[in-house]
């Protein structure tokens, strides 16, 4: 159940309305690392982790929640960033001059190369947020990934908070009003909190690498082909001991030899690792067990309510 409160997180204000800066904002209301897509992302996961992980599921709720708080910030600031123009488009009978509404004339030049470079945003909605992107390309599903592992989508929210964070950054260079900064910054900031929240749920999850239930085949966990000619960069991605499964890096000098002398890597056997074919099955198959009965214990086989009335006997 989703109830509004009318108080917003953040007290949102703008110093003047800034109209290329609300069609620069869009990018965080219906774009691909905006506000809606972290929203819609966490919320869709939350389904899943519901009965293995009561606990992931209470905190996917809640930063969805709190993604949609930010979603009504950003959609305000853009609201108030384009000032009067909502209602000067009422205006129609009298055609009133917008242009009359901003002071001078690269203010006038600033918003007409603002309707030109989205149309939508100020013909179209007549002044208010669009589910679009600063291009006007509408807000699509594909954003959302969700799939149905912790660890697996525990790993896709903390990329999603990385872009969402450096969209922030970017946005910021691009405003000198200082309570839009304000607002920039505190929104920025929670998703560096969001970040080390992902981070912190998929470290309860052990082991939560690799991601899944199946460890991956030890003849080509840790080869890494040379597949460029001149000066070659070396570096703990193919030196020394690979930071997730600690084997030793392979790297395949050449590797158009090394394929055709190991039958298409087919007789290409472990190296650099004391996993074998054998420990790899079994572990699997405890993985496998581990993991589905997790899943099987929690979802009950016939009836099935979601929750109580009320929560937890309060
Ligand atoms: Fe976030």
């Amino acid at each position: 159940m989703f109830y509004h409160v009318k108080e917003l997180q953040f007290n949102a204000r703008v110093s003047k309305p800034d109209p290329a800066f609300a069609s620069l904002l869009l990018e965080q209301f219906g774009g691909p690392n905006g506000e809606l897509a972290a929203a819609m992302q966490y919320f869709t996961q939350a389904f899943a982790m519901r009965q293995p992980h009561p606990d992931k599921y209470d905190m996917l709720m809640d930063i969805a929640t709190e993604e949609f708080s930010h979603l009504e910030i950003v959609g305000a600031t853009i609201q108030m960033l384009l000032g009067p123009i909502n209602g000067e488009l009422k205006d129609a009978a009298d055609k009133a001059e917008i242009m009359q509404l901003l002071d001078g004339k690269d203010k006038k030049e600033s918003f007409i190369h603002s309707a030109m470079m989205n149309p939508q945003l100020l013909v179209l909605s007549g002044g208010g947020p669009t589910v679009t992107n600063s291009q006007g390309v509408p807000w699509s599903g594909t954003y959302v990934n969700a799939n149905g592992d912790p660890t697996v989508d525990l790993r896709s929210n903390i990329a999603a908070e990385s872009r969402a964070k450096i969209v922030y950054e970017y946005l910021m260079q691009f405003t000198d009003d200082p309570y839009v900064k304000e607002t920039l910054n505190f929104l920025m900031t929670r998703e560096v909190a969001h970040h080390q929240m992902f981070e912190a749920a998929l470290s309860t999850i052990q082991p939560n690498f690799p991601p899944g239930v199946l460890q991956g085949d030890p003849r080509y966990s840790n080869s890494y082909f040379n597949l460029s000619n001149g000066a070659d960069a070396k570096g703990p991605w193919n030196e020394g001991k690979s930071p997730g499964l600690g084997e030793t890096w392979q790297y395949v000098e050449d590797p158009f030899k090394h394929v055709v002398e190991s039958n298409g890597m087919v007789d290409h056997g472990p190296r650099g690792t004391d996993r074998t074919q054998e420990s790899v099955e079994k572990k699997d198959k405890e993985m496998s067990k581990e993991r589905s009965q997790q899943v099987k214990k929690a979802v009950p086989s016939g009836e099935n309510q979601w929750c109580e009335y009320p929560q937890n006997g309060q």
